[in-house]
């Protein structure tokens, strides 16, 4: 059946190119999300280490640069290894290496794959005491409901016996979230419009960058910020040996963030077999870091 609307997942804006935009986004003065986990993390690290418990294996979805993670690994009393998983490889490659030369004796097991499909952890030679994933960037807001919980329910599977240390972004002023997804500078709208170069690249299309204009707003009936690239002229484009028609003013969804209240996020956690043990918030109440556990 045909989707009403064109869309393209958010996993491909991860490139190196993409890695490095987003880098830059979390840099911006509108863009909350980042500093603010951080600074939650610096508050609370020692405690969220207590809870973590020695001797984990630390699994983090969607690693990045690891840069929230070097926090934890300072605090974490002899953890089993590190096994970062990302789609961009050659930010992955870059922060393994960074982060081996720092922490000499911590066994890192990277992955770069899709963090949806089906791929093993690598044997590691440390006995652990309990598996802990680690999905900062409030990330989650990417997956719809459903998705969300179906892939919450695959991390509960992975650290059956362990936990799972979130970010998760917090339904807040609209306007906050406006500015956040529409920086002054374009970072945000060049970062979106980079799949379009992208598929120019990859698949050989011939997309008009210019032709396309950035448009992100948050819907509050669904509580989630759309992003969209949205025709600014009737037009067709090739991909390959396919044309693709645009009406002036029609639009290709390229993410979601979804928002959530703590009762809304602790449902979703719930329904995928999570308890949440505990939940940090920054004192604007923008941001949560909360730590849930599987039996
Ligand atoms: C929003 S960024 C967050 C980065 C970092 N964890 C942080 O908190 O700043 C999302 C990260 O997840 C990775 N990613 C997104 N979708 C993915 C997928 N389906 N499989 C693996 N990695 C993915 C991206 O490459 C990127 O590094």
């Amino acid at each position: 059946m045909q989707k009403p609307c064109k869309e393209l997942y958010s996993k491909y804006f991860y490139d190196e190119e993409g890695s490095l935009l987003f880098e830059q986004i979390c840099e911006l003065d509108e863009y909350y999300p980042t500093r603010t986990e951080l600074s939650i993390m610096q508050q609370h690290v020692q405690e969220i280490a207590t809870l973590l418990g020695p001797d984990c294996l630390l699994i983090e979805y969607g690693s990045g640069s690891s840069l929230k993670t070097r926090m934890l690994l300072d605090a974490l009393q002899t953890p089993a290894g590190y096994v970062p998983i990302d789609i961009s490889k050659e930010l992955l490659l870059q922060s393994v290496a960074s982060l081996a030369s720092d922490y000499r004796g911590l066994e890192i097991l990277p992955i770069c794959a899709d963090y949806t499909s089906t791929f093993r952890i690598p044997a590691y030679t440390r006995p652990s005491a309990r598996r802990v994933g680690y999905y900062p960037g409030s990330t989650i807001g990417n997956f719809d409901p459903e998705p969300a919980k179906l892939f919450l329910q695959q991390i509960a599977r992975t650290c059956r016996g362990g936990g799972l240390l979130i970010g998760v972004d917090l339904k807040k002023d609209f306007n906050i979230l406006h500015r956040a997804y529409n920086d002054q500078q374009g970072v945000t709208a060049q970062f979106n419009k980079h799949l379009l170069v992208r598929i120019n690249q990859e698949l050989g299309a011939n997309f008009q960058i210019n032709q396309f204009g950035h448009y992100a707003f948050y819907n509050p009936g669904k509580g989630r910020v759309e992003m969209h690239l949205v025709s600014l002229k009737h037009q067709v484009v090739r991909v390959g040996n396919v044309e693709i028609p645009f009406k002036l003013g029609e639009s290709i969804w390229t993410e979601s963030s979804y928002k959530y209240t703590l009762e809304e996020f602790a449902q979703l956690a719930a329904k995928a077999g999570f308890t949440v043990e505990r939940v940090w918030t920054d004192s604007r109440n923008f941001f949560s870091v909360q730590y849930l556990t599987v039996q």
